[in-house]
């Protein structure tokens, strides 16, 4: 028997190539854009799997329009785009793709670090502007990182690894999370605090919890408020954990002293304010960008998608079914 998948977007042969070995139908939107509601909703349906990204919400109207829709592989760690209740009601497998991004994220976490704290992306601009007349006492001067103290939100796979990067910097480390990681703080000499302490206490402060209803603006206008004066927030979670139109305010008044941010409320929209400012660099939500992560990812979903039609189970299961 053969299936049919839809591809919502072209992802890497690596993946197609799983794909087609097994002879399945597969329908590849390879436009250079997202699919719209109607086109989602006329392509997926006579098919048993779809492969989904991050930008695509899958709910009930598109979970409806496939009935005989078995697997959702998302292209991505993250699935707060997808309906899992209702896929679950509905006997729809959900997969995703963790581990294999999580230093690709871990690393861009500390590029963003970097580049805030040290104002790489000013500078390069200022010497690319032709503005660079010589060595100057007080030329860009920036933040300090070694010894400062890292403060981490959402102590799963990505915040660990962002954490144990941390131990070459000489940092105080803290983290908040749902439950304790006793190994994490052994390995790392991390620190639990409550949220409120670490918003409080940290010069640097990381997200790294998935986007739910529970952290939907976690980092609400008070507790940005609350941050240590002169702290930077680093983002590549998922931007609705953050209130954007409060972090614009808390970044021109204080006490923030600047953002790094891959992740947007309104993504791919960005507040026009944060373009305007030169202590915040922004990026295009590019934290699991690298070729061979992204190779990964791809034969990920692929081996998701075929577990699923093949033998009822998947590799990387989001629900129970
Ligand atoms: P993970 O291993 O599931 O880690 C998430 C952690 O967040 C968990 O350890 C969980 O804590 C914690 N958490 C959940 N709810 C929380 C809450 N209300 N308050 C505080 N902590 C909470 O996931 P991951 O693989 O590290 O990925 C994390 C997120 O990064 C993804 O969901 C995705 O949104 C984002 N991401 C972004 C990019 C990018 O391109 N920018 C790339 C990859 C991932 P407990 O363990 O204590 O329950
Ligand atoms: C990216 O944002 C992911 O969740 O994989
Ligand atoms: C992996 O978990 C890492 O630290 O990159």
């Amino acid at each position: 028997m053969s299936f049919c998948v839809l591809i919502t977007r072209k992802i890497p042969d690596a993946g197609i190539k799983l794909l087609r070995e097994k002879g399945y139908k597969l329908i590849i939107n390879d436009q250079d854009r997202p699919l719209t509601r109607d086109e989602l909703k006329s392509m997926i349906r006579d098919c048993d799997g779809i492969i989904s990204l991050l930008s695509d919400t899958i709910n009930k109207e598109i979970m409806d329009a496939a009935p005989n829709l078995k697997v959702i592989a998302n292209y991505a760690v993250g699935y707060n785009n997808i309906d899992i209740e209702y896929a679950t009601q509905r006997g729809i497998r959900v997969t995703n793709t963790p581990d294999v991004l999580t230093p690709a994220t871990a690393d861009l976490a500390w590029a963003l670090l970097m580049a805030v704290s040290k104002r790489i992306v000013e500078a390069d601009a200022f010497v690319r502007a032709g503005k660079f007349k010589g060595w100057a006492p007080e030329l860009f001067l920036g933040n300090d990182v070694t010894g400062q103290t890292l403060g981490i939100i959402g102590a799963g796979r990505i915040g660990q690894a962002v954490g144990r990067r941390a131990k070459g910097f000489e940092m105080t480390l803290l983290y908040y999370s749902k439950s304790q990681k006793p190994d994490f703080e052994t390995e790392t000499g991390a620190r639990w605090v409550p949220l409120d302490e670490l918003l409080a206490s940290s010069d640097f402060v990381s997200l790294h919890c998935p986007l739910t209803e529970e952290t939907y603006h976690l980092l609400d206008e008070q507790r940005l408020k609350s941050m240590k004066k002169g702290s930077i927030l680093i983002n590549t979670a998922r931007g609705p954990v953050v209130d954007e139109k409060a972090l614009v305010q808390v970044l021109k008044h204080g006490p923030l002293a600047g953002a790094g941010l891959d992740v947007y409320e309104h993504e791919p929209q960005v507040h026009p304010e944060l373009l305007k400012m030169k202590n915040v660099v922004l990026l295009p939500h590019i934290g699991s960008a690298t070729t061979e992560t992204r190779n990964e990812m791809a034969r990920m979903v692929a081996r998701n998608i075929i577990a699923v039609l093949e033998q009822g189970k998947p590799v990387n299961p989001v629900n129970m079914v």
